[in-house]
């Protein structure tokens, strides 16, 4: 092989590195004229698009007034390669009468240059020209040199119709994304937290607020009252809602893994850890991070979360480096953070740090006119997936009404889709599930048992304070007699004589 052909053959390999390296349309075409001067000693060159009934110069090299230069069908040396589809070279280009010299190139030419042109073609159709300026020593590199740039144009073709095809994908993806945005945005605006209470119309009115400010948010609440949901809210609600919203479940991913999970590594940061990987606070740039079940965060995190929300930056396991990041933080619990602060499994720093503002999502059963709405909305959802037109009967209604929901909408949602699975037609009390129904014998919530160990407590130190006097304890207390008496056998408390 002669050396000539090891040149051309390298040429080729190093343009067709550059195409599939996924550059931007227009920095690829300069890389691969920059490569045409560096290996082919080209000068000067370009490449032309169609766009309508001529070629635009869409990249060029070594040109002094390419910008928006276009030639029509026949027009020039390019023109007439655009026209005809096979190449076409000029020697002594400046004497040609075919050079039109639209770039002004003529004046930087020698007169011995030569003008080569090849078309870029995909299939039969001709898409674009390759046009080059450049002295040759012999006739026989000429030859040589036009078969390379033949085979450039080709390569150049197939680029230019991958490039369209993923022009393509990309808007129809950029398309499905702006819908997917659109119903993320409608399901989970404000109007997807349903109620007409007094508590509920608060609380999106708080929402709507807080939303349009930065600052941190800690969601409090019951189980299924709703927590994600209004966290999702505030994010849709919120100037960032073009950006992500990621979800991290603290109670969900095991101690080991949360640290990961929240900051990501570096690539061999630890055994397994084959290559680097975005946490979710980096993830979440740009846009809302969501910290569920905050109460369960480890101890061991909680400094390192408290590090990250001062600093606004963090840094991944196994990096020298930290990371900026620009993220709203929203946390949510269902339980009390105070509690644990005094117990000391929460840090009191990290408390007043997401507790910026506070939000109270109400119990079921602190907004009961919030029912009928909810079951009417769950019921016709319902309906609808299953394809059926179950009815509640007044008598069940009114049990249901009556209910305490201990687990929340989440418990009411849950109840009414069994109903509408169960049952054809209308539900009667009889089709309600056993605790629904007798509600004398429903679990006690969890306040009413805190406020009987209170009153248990407060029994037994004022019988310690009086040496057991029952008479002066119920004095102390407030009670009469019957009522320390009755209260004392209810709870079981031992009374000492001495
Ligand atoms: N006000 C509401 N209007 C409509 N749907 C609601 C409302 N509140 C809660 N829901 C629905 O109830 C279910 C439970 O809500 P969500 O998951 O937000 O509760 P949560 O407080 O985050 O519960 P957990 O503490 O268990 O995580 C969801 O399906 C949610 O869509
Ligand atoms: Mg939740």
């Amino acid at each position: 092989m002669s050396t000539l052909r090891l040149r051309e053959l390298s040429v080729v390999n190093e343009i067709t590195r550059v195409l599939t390296q996924g550059l931007p349309f227009r920095k690829t075409l300069s890389e691969v004229l920059k490569i045409l001067y560096a290996y082919m000693g080209v000068e000067h060159s370009f490449v032309a698009f169609k766009d309508q009934n001529s070629v635009k110069i869409a990249s060029s090299f070594g040109l002094p007034e390419p910008e928006g230069v276009a030639f029509g069908k026949g027009e020039g040396i390019t023109g007439r390669v655009f026209s005809r589809g096979i190449p076409v070279v000029i020697p002594r280009v400046k004497e040609s009468n075919l050079f039109a010299n639209k770039t002004g190139i003529g004046k930087f030419l020698s007169p011995d240059a030569y003008a080569l042109a090849v078309p870029v073609k995909v299939g039969s159709e001709i898409k674009g020209v390759l046009t080059v300026f450049k002295e040759f020593e012999s006739e026989e590199s000429v030859e040589k040199f036009l078969e390379t740039l033949s085979i450039i144009g080709n390569t150049l073709g197939l680029f230019f119709k991958l490039s369209e095809k993923l022009e393509e994908e990309r808007m129809r993806w950029e398309e499905e994304k702006r819908m997917l945005t659109m119903e993320l945005r409608e399901r989970y605006s404000l109007r997807g937290i349903l109620g007409k209470s007094k508590a509920i119309k608060n609380l999106v009115e708080l929402v709507q607020k807080i939303a349009r400010t930065d600052s941190t948010v800690l969601i409090l609440g019951e189980s299924g009252t709703g927590k994600s949901l209004v966290a999702k809210a505030i994010h849709y609600e919120s100037p960032r809602r073009d950006g992500p919203f990621i979800t991290v479940n603290c109670a969900a991913i095991p101690e080991s893994l949360l640290e990961a999970e929240l900051f990501g590594y570096e690539k061999g940061a630890f055994t397994g850890a084959y290559s680097s990987k975005k946490g979710k606070f980096e993830l979440a740039d740009g846009g809302t991070l969501f910290l569920d079940e905050i109460g369960d965060l480890p101890l061991s995190l909680q400094a390192k979360l408290l590090r990250a929300l001062q600093e606004k930056e963090i840094e991944p396991l196994g990096s020298e480096k930290t990371v900026k990041v620009d993220v709203r933080i929203v946390a949510a619990t269902n339980k009390d953070l105070r509690k644990l602060v005094k117990e000391g499994k929460f840090r009191e720093d990290l408390y007043y740090r997401l507790n910026v503002v506070e939000l109270r999502v109400p119990p079921l059963r602190e907004r009961r006119e919030d029912v009928p709405l909810l079951i009417e909305y769950y019921l016709r959802q319902f309906n609808e997936k299953y394809q059926k037109r179950v009815r509640i009967s007044p008598k069940a209604m009114k049990l249901l009404l009556e209910y305490h929901w201990p687990g929340n909408v989440r418990e009411l949602a849950n109840l009414v889709e069994r109903l509408v699975i169960l049952s054809d037609g209308e539900v009667g009390p009889e089709d309600l599930p056993e605790h629904v129904k007798k509600r004398d014998e429903a679990p006690r919530g969890e306040l009413p048992k805190l406020i009987e160990e209170t009153e248990k407590q407060k029994i037994i130190e004022a019988l310690e304070k009086t040496g057991y006097v029952k008479s002066r304890a119920a004095k102390l207390l407030g009670y009469t007699l019957r009522q320390l008496d009755y209260r004392i056998k209810k709870y079981n408390i031992e009374v000492k004589r001495f």
